[in-house]
């Protein structure tokens, strides 16, 4: 079994990730992403559920779809500080609780996706908010 199925599968991942969109785009971190992106099958929403599907050892997705995955090089375009990093996995971390995923996975599952989130941060945090 690969840890695609172990999550959950489809099953699972694609109600968790439509969720976290949702949240997503009620969070302060919205004005980053594309206008409707908390809306069913927004794009974003379909390229996070492709590349995890890939990421996981799941059905194989993205890459046929998008190439490589170079998530740091796509993120660069986005100010991402910690602060933005923290709204994300808070996020995330809200949607898999709500989920069906496997209760004895979760804290993997969140600890691995942690990782990458903090591998996405490309700015300092600027109090007060962005500069010019
Ligand atoms: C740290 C906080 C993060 C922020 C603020 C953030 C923000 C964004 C934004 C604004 C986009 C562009 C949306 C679009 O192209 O439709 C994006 C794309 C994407 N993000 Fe993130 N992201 C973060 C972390 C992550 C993490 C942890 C993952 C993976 C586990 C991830 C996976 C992706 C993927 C797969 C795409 C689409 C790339 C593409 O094919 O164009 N992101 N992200």
């Amino acid at each position: 079994m690969n840890t695609w199925d172990l999550l959950g599968g489809d099953a699972v991942m694609e109600p968790l990730l439509a969720d976290f969109y949702r949240r997503i785009a009620t969070s302060p971190i919205a004005p980053l992403f594309p206008p409707g992106v908390g809306e069913p099958g927004s794009e974003t929403f379909r390229k996070q559920f492709a590349f995890q599907s890939d990421f996981w050892g799941g059905p194989v997705r993205y890459a046929p779809w998008r190439g490589h995955p170079r998530m740091r090089m796509r993120h660069l375009p986005f100010a991402i500080d910690q602060a933005a990093a923290d709204t994300w996995m808070a996020c995330m971390t809200a949607s898999v609780e709500v989920s069906a995923m496997p209760v004895e996975v979760r804290a993997d599952y969140l600890l691995q996706i942690r990782n990458i989130a903090q591998a996405m941060i490309n700015r300092s945090d600027t109090p007060g908010g962005s500069a010019p």
